[in-house]
């Protein structure tokens, strides 16, 4: 595959962090620009120092870390420290990275690098509610110049809600900011509920990453245990999701997924549709195809690549 120019969105978060030392863990596929944070799990300081915590255990400082906005376009913020712990990371100690965060504000950094990118060359992966790509794209629309394709993971349709019975939290927690996205025109790839509910631990998975004993084996157990356990006992399910991470194994081995090309739309109405994705499967409005939506995913093939991974660092 031809390297990528990525720039990941996130708001670590323990599903977050796996998804972060699963692409740091793989250079020679992804050429990672930059991580831009954003409040989502849990609150800006926190997710930031989260993302720089996942740098220094992937041995990764060369890549910055800009923080970006603090809340949501317009709704009330929300948070998930019910499912990641206060510090937005359980299971695991965190504290203090030894490296900063970058200078600069990372809404500024997303307009000052697509303004200065080659045409369509840089991809961006969104982890968490998309509030800063929205800001950058209401500041600058001719950022979009720059953008090759933007791969999230959010949304939900045959899944049900993770947050609501109809809404999945990435888009719960900022919809107007998905609309801005999704109404941009880019390219867009969504790993959904749909996905990564498909997509789950077992004890033989945990096994198979455990029995790499390195750090990032270790880490990656420690936070998982914890983080399935919510969805695990919420659905009555043998093994728990690591949502974030499906963006990042789409991008290294696409073919692990299926989906199809639809028309999307995001209700951003106060009420009980609030955040939810409609998703036109069987194209019954002949709308424009405005989204690709993965509806599916070889388990045990993501689980076999990153494992494969982790095992690279330390
Ligand atoms: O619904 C799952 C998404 O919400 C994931 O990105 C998880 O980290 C939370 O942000
Ligand atoms: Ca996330």
């Amino acid at each position: 595959m031809e390297r990528v120019d990525l720039i990941i969105d996130t708001d670590p978060g323990a599903d977050d962090v796996v998804a972060l030392l699963l692409a740091l863990a793989s250079p020679q596929e992804l050429n990672i620009l930059a991580l831009t944070t954003v409040a989502g799990n849990v609150r800006l300081d926190k997710t930031s120092r989260n993302a720089r915590l996942a740098r220094e255990w992937a041995g990764r400082e060369d890549v910055p870390v800009y923080a970006g906005a603090s809340r949501p376009l317009m709704r009330t913020p929300i948070y998930a420290e019910d499912i990641h712990g206060k510090e937005g990371l359980s299971g695991v100690s965190v504290y203090e990275p030894k490296a900063a965060l970058a200078e600069g504000n990372a809404v500024a950094y997303l307009i000052d690098t697509l303004m200065s990118a080659s045409p369509h060359s840089i991809t961006i992966a969104m982890l968490g509610p998309q509030t800063n790509l929205a800001l950058a794209l209401m500041q600058q629309p001719a950022i979009i110049q720059g953008i090759k394709e933007v791969v999230i993971m959010g949304g939900a349709h045959f899944n049900g809600g993770n947050i609501t019975p109809v809404a999945e939290f990435n888009l719960f927690a900022d919809p107007h900011a998905a609309e801005v996205v999704l109404n941009s025109g880019m390219k867009l790839t969504y790993l959904s509920l749909d996905a990564t509910h498909k997509i789950l631990t077992s004890d033989e998975r945990l096994k198979q990453i455990a029995a790499l004993n390195n750090q990032a084996s270790r880490l990656v157990g420690d936070i998982l245990n914890d983080y399935i356990k919510a969805d695990m006992e919420h659905y009555d399910i043998p093994g728990g999701p690591v949502h974030d991470a499906a963006v990042i194994a789409w991008l290294l081995k696409p073919q692990l997924f299926s989906g199809r090309a639809v028309n999307v739309v995001i209700d951003s109405r106060e009420g009980p549709t609030f955040g939810q994705t409609i998703v036109d499967w069987h194209d019954r409005l002949k709308a424009p195809k405005n989204a690709f939506w993965v509806d599916s995913g070889d388990a045990q093939g993501f689980f076999n690549l990153l494992t494969e991974r982790l095992g690279r660092l330390k």
